[in-house]
């Protein structure tokens, strides 16, 4: 069975064709970084005009690199939500094209169980169930996953997501975009502990994050120091403000696997790529003995690997719409407590 599937949710335009639901044989990605650096973020209007531009060579490449003709496709897969609409009709208008064109089902995925499933692109595979912690830019939620199509959002942020944070604090201290990669740099030389910003815990059983008050304490810890004149020291902010946004997405991740009575979590998502986060739920996991699954990092963050996961599993039980044409796209997940 092959299976074609493209993803342009936000500013990665990503084609990837898979065989089987697990022989990977190609993953392109065409990150838009260098468009969006200038303005601290992803800008929505030349985030779609560049997915326009790189469509059709992404596809190509992936197509190029399988050694697959669209006439050999099974399938096809795209992100359908959640993600900028604009961005999100460029990949559904290519994919609705070659289903047509070929005669073969186009099947519309939610980009968080691409998120949710990408651990199956590393080498070692989780059995069901598991916990799911997906943090990225736009998100910051926990999964329990029972089934590859079966999972329920059991936490959520009630502001900013982690990555969203990340981007946001290296904004205001002038280090560029995006701002996880930078921070988690930085923080290699500086001291965690020195400066103790807050970490909402929201109740001790409370499995929702909030990030904003963090963001604020940094942005009145920047205040206080222009106002006294002293040099900021860059590394010992970035590693206290990573450690404090660690500190939480792996305690709320524990403790919704304790709560569920389920003795895995798997990492997901942008933010999964943060080695400091890799390297500290890997610590609690042993002490808990909770086994920890961490994709590949170039899995975390977006790509149409994971999309093609999830639209396989889609195929099989045969649950997508059969009216491909008249598909359309969404903002916002399916996937709800
Ligand atoms: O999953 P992703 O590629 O796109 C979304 O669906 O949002 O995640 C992008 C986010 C950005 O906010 C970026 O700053 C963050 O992931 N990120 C990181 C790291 N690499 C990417 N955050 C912390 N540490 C990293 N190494
Ligand atoms: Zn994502």
């Amino acid at each position: 069975m092959l299976l074609l599937a493209i993803e342009s949710s936000c500013d990665e335009t990503a084609a990837a064709v898979l065989q089987d639901g697990t022989n990977l044989l190609s993953s392109v990605v065409d990150s838009q970084i260098l468009l969006h650096s200038p303005y601290g973020g992803v800008v929505p209007e030349l985030a779609s005009r560049r997915h326009i531009e790189t469509i059709y060579q992404v596809v190509d490449q992936a197509l190029n690199e399988a050694s697959i003709r669209l006439d050999q496709l099974d399938a096809i897969a795209v992100t359908q939500r959640p993600g900028l609409v604009g961005c999100l009709l460029i990949g559904m208008s290519f994919a609705k094209a070659i289903a047509y064109v070929e005669n073969i089902p186009c099947i519309g995925v939610d980009h968080m169980a691409g998120h949710l499933l990408s651990v199956f692109l590393g080498e070692d595979h989780p059995d069901f169930p598991y916990i799911a912690l997906v943090a990225s830019g736009g998100h910051s939620s926990l999964y329990l996953a029972d089934a590859p199509l079966s999972y329920k959002q059991i936490g959520q942020t009630r502001d900013d997501a982690a990555g969203e944070a990340f981007d946001k604090v290296s904004k205001l201290l002038g280090l560029g975009y995006p701002g996880g990669p930078i921070i988690s740099d930085k923080a290699k030389e500086g001291n965690p502990a020195a400066i103790p910003f807050p970490r909402a815990w929201l109740g001790t059983d409370s499995l929702d994050f909030s990030f904003s008050g963090l963001k604020t304490s940094v942005v009145n810890y920047v205040n206080r120091a222009s106002q006294k004149e002293e040099e900021l020291h860059i590394p010992d902010i970035c590693a206290s403000f990573q450690e404090a946004i660690v500190d939480v997405l792996v305690e709320k991740a524990i403790t919704a696997a304790k709560k569920s009575g389920v003795s895995r979590i798997v990492l997901a998502g942008g933010v999964g790529a943060n080695h400091r986060l890799r390297e500290h739920l890997n610590k609690r996991g042993l002490d808990e003995d909770i086994a920890v699954f961490l994709p590949p990092k170039h899995f975390c963050t977006d790509n149409a690997a994971m999309i093609a996961i999830a639209g396989y599993h889609l195929f099989n039980s045969n649950q997508y719409e059969s009216d491909t044409l008249n598909m359309d796209v969404y903002s916002r997940s399916q996937i709800h407590i």
